[in-house]
């Protein structure tokens, strides 16, 4: 079987646990794009165990974790993981797979997206500053170094030289620190040899791995309103976070993807710039904030707070053709006196879809909303649905019929055990 899971939103909608539960009984986990941009968290007996490049399915006993040539590495980020992980006693040799393909973030990326935000001043797009943006762009543009030239180091030497010496004078325009090339160089030979080990053809491994019916989950990075193409761009990242993202970012087919969940949480959040048109100012979102913990997994930043937005959901699985939901941090609203799910948008007066909306336009939305009322009772941990009160059962199935998808997994706390199988 193999399965894909997606973030429906503005990422941050608990797809490490998702992951970490179906990798249980999963061969293979997969990330297929993004960077460490992404911050996905897996809690295992009360402890968090935050990732931004290893597979969240990497604690599965079984599942052998593959980071595919869609994904962008930063190796002194992926090695402290490996690291970390050793030292909680995973063995990484034949459990960790790293595609030749897969481009490195260098360090003249991350000190360009620094300097891009900085020059931006007021108009900053809020990026994490991993480097994400600078690094696809010489993808695209055929600057890119990959784990295929680490492998071939007189190759890597050359382009690093080149590229470097390029970047330093951008950097200098920007009145920015140029790279240390010769430092650089050492640092990336230490990088070499302890990444060398784990580089194998991740498309022959996946490919025998389909052939012979293995299971594997895909992990996507962010969430779909994010996604380089179908976002309110500029706010956006580096990558594609769609259904297709998967064949060009690992090499399997789509069509060999049996169930594609989106991940939904019960309400919104967003970190860095951009439009959010449920967002929430007032106590409300100082209740969610705190009780949800929502600061980034990556940067630390405090999280934006919105009403659950159905009309941007319904939007986005479409686009990834979802066929399953989960359902998560439902456990959050506990407490709220009332909730507002959104159902659609106003522009001037006159209906308007989420598909049909740059940035200006979804700055400008009146969002229609729904109102339901809540519920006090604790969920925390509760693993059967006649736990749920009544009041949060009718807000689960008005999305289940708003976006006619299934839930399948509803989530209520944030440890591995924390969830109702609908
Ligand atoms: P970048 O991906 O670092 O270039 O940042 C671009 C935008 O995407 C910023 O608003 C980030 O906060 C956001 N972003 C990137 N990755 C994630 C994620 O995994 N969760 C939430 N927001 C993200």
């Amino acid at each position: 079987m193999i399965q894909l899971v997606v973030g429906s939103q503005w990422g941050d909608e608990g797809k490490g646990k998702m992951v970490d539960l179906l990798s249980q009984k999963a061969d293979y986990a997969v990330r297929f794009h993004g960077g460490n941009n992404a911050g996905h968290t897996v809690v295992l007996n009360g402890k968090k165990h935050p990732f931004h490049l290893v597979p969240s399915g990497i604690f599965s006993k079984k599942a052998k974790a593959v980071i595919a040539n869609g994904v962008i590495i930063d190796p002194q980020v992926l090695i402290a993981e490996m690291d970390n992980l050793e030292k909680e006693g995973v063995r990484l040799k034949n459990k960790l797979f790293i595609s030749p393909r897969a481009h490195l973030i260098m360090p003249y990326h991350k000190a360009l997206d620094e300097a891009y935000e900085n020059a931006r001043g007021k108009n900053k797009l809020g990026t994490t500053r991993r480097g994400i943006g600078p690094t696809y762009a010489d993808k695209v543009s055929y600057n890119g170094i990959r784990v295929y030239e680490l492998v071939n180091w007189p190759s890597f030497v050359e382009k690093f030289k080149f590229q470097a010496a390029i970047k330093n004078k951008i950097l200098k325009l920007f009145r920015v620190e140029p790279i240390d090339i010769n430092r650089e160089l050492k640092i990336f030979h230490g990088y070499r040899q302890r990444l060398l080990p784990y580089v194998v053809d991740t498309f022959q491994l996946l490919q025998k791995a389909v052939d012979n019916k293995k299971n594997i989950v895909f992990e996507g990075a962010h969430g779909v309103m994010l996604d380089v193409d179908w976002s309110p761009y500029p706010y956006s990242t580096g990558s594609n976070i769609t259904t297709g993202a998967v064949n060009t970012g690992s090499g399997v087919s789509n069509f060999a993807i049996d169930y594609v969940w989106a991940v939904v949480k019960a309400y919104l959040s967003r970190v860095g710039g951009g439009p959010l048109p449920t967002e929430i100012i007032d106590k409300n979102a100082d209740y969610i904030r705190e009780k949800g913990h929502e600061y980034g997994t990556t940067t630390g930043r405090p999280r934006r707070i919105g009403w659950l937005d159905l009309e941007m959901v319904k939007f986005t699985t479409r686009l990834i053709s979802a066929n399953r939901l989960a359902i998560t941090r439902l456990d959050i609203l506990t407490g709220l006196p009332k909730l507002k799910i959104c159902i659609g948008y106003y522009l001037n007066g006159k209906k308007i879809s989420q598909s049909e909306c740059g940035y200006n336009e979804m700055a400008k939305l009146t969002p229609r909303y729904q109102t339901f009322s809540g519920w006090q009772e604790d969920i925390s941990g509760a693993t059967k649905l006649n736990q749920l009160p009544k009041n949060c059962k009718k807000y689960l199935r008005f999305i289940e019929s708003f976006l006619k998808i299934p839930i399948k997994i509803i989530s209520t706390g944030a440890d591995r055990h924390d969830y109702i199988k609908a």
